[in-house]
């Protein structure tokens, strides 16, 4: 019996993953900026784009440090920093998959994103649990991206 419910659970885990998923290419991970996306948005939550983000060519490591408590507090109960699915995705290599913007996205306007976003949808779909809106500030996004930046290997 014990053995069985494990192998579920580690079925479910690596269907949930989004290890084994190809980088996307530029297509594919964009942001939705369908009229029909900007409508479900709640009012004022304007998605972000590419433009308002601008990474340093360096980590900041003071951002990365508030990003990784904010993580500890918010984050770390449904996701894990390695590949590995917790409630959510593991972020281990998150921006070799996904767009900053995207990603910002998804911690800012997540009800907006799991509306209209096909990506965002299919990840609901294997993971069977919807994100909770977290209620970050746009800075706190900003900081938890920088932390991401740690967890994907410089190339
Ligand atoms: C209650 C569990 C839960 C909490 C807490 C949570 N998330 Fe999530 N998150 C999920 C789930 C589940 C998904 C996959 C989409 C879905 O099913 O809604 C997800 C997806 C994501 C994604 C997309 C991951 C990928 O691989 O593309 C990002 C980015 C993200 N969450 C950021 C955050 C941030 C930042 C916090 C904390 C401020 C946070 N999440 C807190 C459950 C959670």
């Amino acid at each position: 019996m014990k053995g069985l419910g494990l192998v579920a659970v580690l079925a479910l885990a690596v269907a949930c993953g989004g290890g084994e998923t190809p980088a996307t290419g530029d297509g594919a991970a964009t942001t939705p900026a369908t009229p029909e996306a900007a409508a479900t948005a709640p009012a004022g939550a304007d998605l972000v784009t590419a433009d308002d983000i601008k990474f340093a060519e360096q980590v900041d490591q003071g951002k990365a440090a508030k990003g990784k408590e904010l993580y500890e507090v918010k984050c770390q109960a449904c996701h894990s920093t390695g590949t590995n699915r917790v409630v959510g995705p593991g972020w281990g290599g998150i921006l070799e998959q996904r767009k900053p913007e995207w990603i910002m996205n998804m911690i800012l306007h997540t009800d907006a994103m799991l509306e209209t976003d096909p990506e965002a949808q299919a990840m609901l779909e294997e993971c069977l649990v919807r994100m909770p809106n977290q209620n970050l500030t746009h800075d706190e996004a900003l900081d938890v991206l920088e932390f991401m930046r740690t967890l994907t290997p410089a190339k």
